[in-house]
């Protein structure tokens, strides 16, 4: 079987791996594992495996009876959440009309319906109309550049105790300085810093930034 380590390829820098991502991969079902591979060679934005793992072993041990995630793509990292996570219900957003079918489609396929609200639609626009204070657990994988819009929007959102898990937050490298800014991502890289310099400085939240797969911020909202 194809060893995917990373979905998301920075076209002009390559990819960025970590010294740990050797050690990290997924305990996912066979089903998963392949609706991730098909997704991985359709090209569609998929978690790596290192994220994907820390994000299956932190449902695992916190047990979030309601999940958020920002960015469904078809299903993977939502279902493998589910998977992991047998008390959780999924509320999940996506506003690409393919990606949603293909997402809802996949957690038919995976007998995960009942435990799935899928909402096709703007991330930016769908977190105003939820209920405030009813998420245990929110990953934070949409449009990078509008972490910084969403986030008073998500700390409401969250239950007291309730984790804020944002991916990509190291962008290939652009925030740590291992690699160079394009030009076209130098907005990008300044919302993503904003981000970053949000949440660790909220007196609301704790916050750690790590070093996984592509970065990932964890925040817990005191
Ligand atoms: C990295 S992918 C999500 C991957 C998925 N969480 C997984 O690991 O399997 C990001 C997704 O966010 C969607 N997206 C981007 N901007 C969005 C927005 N403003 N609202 C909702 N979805 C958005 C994209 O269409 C894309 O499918």
């Amino acid at each position: 079987m194809t060893d995917f380590h990373y979905a998301h390829k920075n076209t002009q820098e390559g990819e960025r791996v970590t010294k740990t991502a050797p050690f990290n991969k997924p305990q996912i079902s066979e089903e998963i594992l392949s609706l991730r591979q098909n997704a991985f060679m359709a090209e569609i934005p998929v978690s790596d495996d290192e994220t994907l793992n820390f994000l299956t072993t932190l449902v695992s041990a916190l047990k979030p009876e309601r999940i958020l995630e920002l960015g469904t793509a078809v299903g993977a990292s939502g279902a493998a959440m589910l998977e992991a996570c047998s008390v959780a219900h999924l509320t999940t957003v996506e506003r690409d009309e393919d990606f949603y079918k293909a997402a809802v489609g996949n957690f038919n396929m995976l007998n995960l319906s009942k435990r799935v609200t899928a909402i096709s639609g703007d991330a930016g626009e769908v977190i105003n109309g939820l209920p405030e204070n009813s998420f245990d657990f929110i990953f934070l994988d949409c449009a990078k550049v509008q972490y910084i819009k969403y986030l008073p929007r998500l700390k409401k959102l969250l239950k007291k105790g309730g984790v804020l898990l944002a991916d990509d937050i190291l962008l290939f490298g652009y925030i740590t300085g291992e690699a160079e800014v394009p030009k076209k991502r130098k907005m990008l890289v300044e919302h993503i810093k904003e981000y970053i310099s949000a949440v660790t400085n909220d007196g609301e939240l704790y916050t750690t930034v790590l070093d996984i797969g592509n970065g990932v911020a964890m925040s817990v909202k005191k």
